[in-house]
């Protein structure tokens, strides 16, 4: 189908689907309000669930506010150009009046400098390498409009060379927890929100200088939970078509766990992905808790 399977091509040195490269300077120019709130990371890392708990919050928790529309209309992806039937991102900024709620994966050299010259709020979240890495091979086995994912083998060397949308995952945690204190950015682990959702959406909270109740939190964590969003047909994804994701391929709310990429790599898989992140990752001191299970 030539509709889908966009190649990928360099914006100063970082891969990106076509489309959004080809578009990438009107990306760069957009300028964002001083309230709006900017959700960025490596793809794959919890991004959804991040702006559904944003959305929710902004909006106390109403049930109904996380129903309202598809999470992209909600909370659309900055870069993003061609999804029929879900408008360019820009398109759906220009339509919404601030605060909105931007999705991101641009690593942060990429960021419309807007962002930092008005001082948004700027929220990064990273997941573990391992399981980040398969989140995204079932993801583009799914995705009809990414490049082929092609072997399970060939798709871990890929993402150790940084070949993969967005380029290298190793630069994009690094840029963002170099810069994160220098620019106010809430850095935060998909493994801590795992751990303790009520903490982290406290934390948030907080960040966003929202006052809410426990009553509120509760319910946000319970409405954001991976089994509720994975029935919420406005957060699953199932609103997209099935020539553009295949969810039976593999569904978008896939497993939602920590520790899955044990069953994925194999002993010597192992064995090279850790020397190479050894060396990729040892100046950055970033407390990834890799290696846990559940
Ligand atoms: S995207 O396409 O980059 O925006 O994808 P993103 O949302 O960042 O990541 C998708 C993975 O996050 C899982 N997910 C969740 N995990 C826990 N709780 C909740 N509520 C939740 N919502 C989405 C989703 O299942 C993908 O991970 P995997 O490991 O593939 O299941």
């Amino acid at each position: 189908n030539s509709l889908v399977r966009f190649p990928l091509k360099k914006v100063r040195g970082i891969p990106l689907m076509e489309h959004i490269a080809q578009n990438f300077e009107s990306v760069w120019a957009f300028c964002p309000d001083y309230t709006d709130i900017l959700i960025a990371t490596f793809p794959k890392s919890g991004t959804t669930w991040t702006q559904e708990i944003v959305d929710l919050l902004l909006h106390n928790g109403d049930i109904e506010a996380c129903r309202r529309d598809p999470i992209p209309v909600r909370s659309p992806f900055l870069e993003y150009f061609c999804c029929p039937p879900i408008p360019s991102g820009l398109d759906q900024l220009c339509m919404m009046s601030p605060p909105r709620i931007i999705k991101t994966h641009l690593p942060i050299q990429l960021v419309p400098e807007g962002f930092w010259e008005n001082k948004c709020k700027v929220i990064y979240v990273a997941r573990n390498a391992k399981d980040n890495l398969v989140s995204n091979y079932h993801f583009d086995r799914m995705n009809l409009t990414m490049p082929e994912p092609g072997p399970w083998e060939n798709y871990i060397q890929k993402y150790m060379r940084g070949e993969l949308t967005y380029g290298p995952w190793y630069d994009h945690v690094k840029g963002y927890w170099e810069e994160k204190e220098k620019r106010n950015i809430l850095y935060l682990f998909y493994e801590d929100m795992k751990e303790n959702p009520e903490r982290e959406v406290e934390r948030i909270a907080q960040y966003l200088d929202l006052s809410v109740t426990d009553d509120v939190i509760a319910c946000v964590v319970e409405l954001t939970s991976f089994e509720v969003m994975k029935k919420n047909p406005m957060a699953n994804y199932s609103f997209i078509p099935k020539a553009v994701f295949d969810h039976s391929i593999s569904p978008f709310m896939r497993k939602g766990e920590v520790g899955d990429w044990a069953n994925h790599f194999s002993a010597s898989q192992l064995e090279i992905f850790d020397e190479d992140y050894e060396q990729q990752m040892k100046m950055a001191n970033i407390p990834f808790r890799t290696n846990v299970k559940k």
